[in-house]
């Protein structure tokens, strides 16, 4: 391992509650790694500029996050074909000053299932998404990678989940939210997606019923990380999984690019960034 100080960042605004600087700082003192990483508030309006200065201080990468996600792409050079097909980038790594884009928030996903539900097979049924905002786009490409033969996208305002079929009509279909309850039935995963369970945010209102007793039932959002649909599909005997494991392992890939080592989750880092 060489002993190049690695300064590294996450941008977005607002940026204070960040759990970014908290994750890889962790993994740094970890593995012994000499480098850095902070929270750089960038404004809409200060984007180009916000990323011409970490080129300039001499970074190795950062990560993107709210509101940039979208916008950071048209000031990428490169951007890989999972972020292209996913329509956002949350990973930058620089490079001579050019900046290569991907995102990691489908392999988080992924991952924190395989890790939290070992003997999970995405391939054994459909899966039911609920939302259709930012982070279902990861979500959804994600799981056609892994072989989920169907998937049903139920979105308060339907166009957006219309949107999302694109991926691959043949296998994904819009379904009004008001139906939402009725297309559990046979579902072998439901994922919520959407901001409600949220700490400040109404509870996701459904009717667990119709879901099957194999069902697995994941819940991205992860503040609090018993959401009130964690907590009804456990009453209901289903088996769940909690979002913090997503926001966790979408973090390694990028340290990796950085570092030269991709780090683990631990029980340890995870009850460091719930507290
Ligand atoms: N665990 C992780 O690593 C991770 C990663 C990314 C995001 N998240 C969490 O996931 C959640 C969504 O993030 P995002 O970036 O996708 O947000 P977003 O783009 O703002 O999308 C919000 C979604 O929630 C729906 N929604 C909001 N209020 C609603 C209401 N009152 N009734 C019905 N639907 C409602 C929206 O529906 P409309 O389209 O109708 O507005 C949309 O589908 C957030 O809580 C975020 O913290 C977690």
């Amino acid at each position: 391992m060489s002993n190049a100080f690695i300064k590294t960042a996450v941008i977005g605004h607002p940026i204070g509650h960040s759990k970014s600087p908290l994750i890889h700082s962790h993994w740094l003192e970890k593995h012994e790694l000499s480098g850095s990483y902070e929270a750089i508030d960038v404004s809409v309006d200060n984007l180009k500029q916000g990323v011409a200065d970490i080129i300039k201080n001499g970074f190795s990468g950062f990560n993107v996050t709210i509101p940039h996600k979208i916008s950071i792409m048209a000031i990428c050079d490169e951007i890989d074909g999972l972020a292209t097909t996913i329509g956002a980038v949350n990973t930058v790594t620089i490079k001579n000053g050019m900046l290569y884009g991907t995102n990691t928030d489908g392999f988080g996903f992924v991952e924190n299932i395989k890790r939290s539900a070992s003997d999970f097979d995405f391939t054994k049924g459909k899966a039911v998404v609920l939302g259709a905002g930012g982070a279902a786009n990861a979500v959804i490409y994600a799981l056609l990678q892994e072989g989920v033969p169907e998937i049903f996208i139920t979105n308060r305002t339907k166009e957006k989940a219309q949107k999302l079929t694109a991926f691959n009509p043949e296998k994904i279909k819009a379904i009004d939210w008001a139906l939402r309850h009725d297309v559990l039935e046979h579902a072998n995963l439901i994922i919520n997606t959407t901001s409600l369970g949220m700490a400040g945010n109404p509870p996701l209102e459904i009717n667990l019923r119709a879901a099957p007793a194999h069902a697995l039932v994941a819940d991205i959002v992860y503040a609090p990380l018993m959401t009130d649909l964690l907590t009804r599909a456990k009453a209901c005997k289903l088996h769940t999984v909690t979002g913090i494991g997503m926001l966790l392992h979408q973090a390694r890939p990028g340290f990796e690019l950085w570092n030269g080592v991709l780090p683990e989750v631990t029980e340890e880092l995870e009850q460091l960034v719930l507290t």
